[in-house]
């Protein structure tokens, strides 16, 4: 869905204690990757929890594309009849993956070492995101890339017919480029070796492992060593998408954020790569207990319960940012609420996000009357007892952005809005009615 709809303006103004279950939707990393494999596999891949967020419904529609048969039977319940590896068909439409850098990367990734081509094409915010990062490997393999000037969208991959395997080195913290030379080494032949400086989300070795790939797995003083071993048969699987993290936080620092909040956030992923937030809110002071921990569709999940009370400000260790690194705008309207300063450092990737994270969310605060200092990789927030709000907030085309706002409205003196809250769609399409059930004051402005 590269035509954008018609903005969607929402407000979000102070609101009474936020009680009850939230059911968040099901992880945007790890469906993307269910119906990506399930692709690439022989056979039936059913799916359930899927998220169907407008960022996995074109991740599913470009897989139709490559030639895979994928189909809903009921909400979240997916199959997936896949083509095998090597077995994409060339898309005879260009390839539009809305607003997901994840789905267009991955997606590279799993085309580059076929011989065929395919032109990709996102919204106003993916074309302006950086390709060159997942177009550089792949280009080891053999493939090829013609884009717009900075390696940007649109963008033509001529996948390689006869490629090589790689030995890559991801010069930035990237789960996404990780993975684009995994799936892109999955059809070279002998082993493909990625190597990553430190850990980011690992949904890809764990599901490829699951799918059926020699897959190992080393931390060495030079980093996490990982040797995908190619041209396995993949074989269809069953795949349980747990409740994403990310969309979790969202309920979870509202409740901290308004007086008497006691919620339950049931079945949300812990996977250590993904979990610092809930360390950070922890460290916060946060009073926020992992409940009935357990094991569901091979990842670690647990019940989050969490309750309103105060937290004071900290500084972030910058070796947590990859396990957290969608969660800091909400982490910054929530710090603007926290007795004392929070300073995030060494989260530079957040400038080339859905949005200039760093910018969006230091501008958005100051307009909400909070004090913030930003450099090219940090930003700093000033905690204050009662946040003025009263602004419009620009959400850049950012899902992420526009429910971190929504979120500090429900604190803060004056509402908030937001200038487009039609974004949330892509990764949580029922955040509204979900919040408003929780007993947040959110609205749509009729324009
Ligand atoms: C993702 C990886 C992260 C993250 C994104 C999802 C993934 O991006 O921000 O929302 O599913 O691999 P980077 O790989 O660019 O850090």
């Amino acid at each position: 869905m590269s035509g954008h709809g018609p903005a969607i303006p929402m407000s979000a103004r102070k609101s009474g204690p936020l009680s009850g279950v939230a059911e968040v939707p099901g992880d945007k990393s790890i469906s993307h990757r269910a119906l990506i494999l399930g692709a690439l596999s022989v056979g039936e891949t059913r799916v359930t929890g899927l998220l169907e967020g407008q960022d996995v419904l074109d991740t599913a529609a470009a897989m139709r594309a490559f030639g895979a048969e994928v189909t809903q039977h009921g909400p979240g319940d997916w199959t997936v009849h896949g083509v095998g590896v090597g077995g994409f068909a060339e898309p005879d439409r260009v390839i539009d993956c809305g607003n997901s850098g994840t789905g267009v990367r991955l997606i590279m990734g799993a085309m580059a070492t076929t011989g065929i081509a395919a032109t990709f094409t996102g919204d106003a915010s993916l074309v302006k995101r950086p390709m060159g990062r997942v177009t550089d490997p792949l280009a080891l393999f053999g493939a090829q890339a013609v884009g717009r000037d900075g390696g940007r969208l649109p963008m033509t991959v001529v996948g390689a017919a006869n490629p090589v395997p790689v030995r890559y080195r991801v010069p930035m913290p990237s789960a996404q480029v990780k993975s684009a030379v995994l799936l892109a080494g999955l059809n070279a032949p002998g082993q493909t070796v990625v190597i990553e400086a430190e850990p980011t989300r690992d949904h890809t070795e764990r599901m490829l492992r699951g799918f059926g790939a020699e897959l190992t797995v080393e931390d060495t003083d030079g980093g996490r060593v990982i040797t995908l071993t190619g041209q396995p048969e993949l074989t269809g699987q069953t795949v349980a998408v747990p409740r994403d993290p990310s969309s979790a936080a969202f309920p979870v620092c509202a409740a901290l954020m308004v007086q008497d909040s006691n919620i339950l956030v049931p079945g949300v992923s812990q996977n250590p790569t993904r979990n610092g937030i809930f360390l950070t809110l922890q460290e916060m002071g946060a009073d926020l207990v992992m409940e009935n921990p357990r094991a569901e569709g091979g990842e670690p999940v647990a019940d989050l319960r969490v309750r309103f009370g105060p937290l004071k400000g900290i500084n972030v260790p910058p070796a947590r940012a990859a396990s957290m690194i969608d969660e800091y705008p909400i982490l910054a309207a929530l710090a603007a609420t926290a007795d004392g300063t929070t300073v995030m450092t060494g989260i530079k990737e957040l400038r080339v996000k859905e949005s200039d994270r760093i910018d969006a969310m230091a501008r958005g605060l100051e307009a909400c009357g909070v004090r913030v200092e930003e450099t090219e990789d940090s930003l700093t927030v000033h905690g204050m007892d009662d946040v003025p709000g009263g602004a419009t907030v620009a959400s850049h085309l950012d899902h992420r952005i526009a429910m971190a706002f929504l979120c500090l409205g429900m604190a803060s003196r004056q509402p908030i809005t937001v200038d487009d809250a039609s974004p949330i769609a892509t990764s949580f399409p029922v955040f509204e009615p979900l919040m408003t059930d929780l007993g947040a004051s959110i609205s749509r402005i009729n324009g």
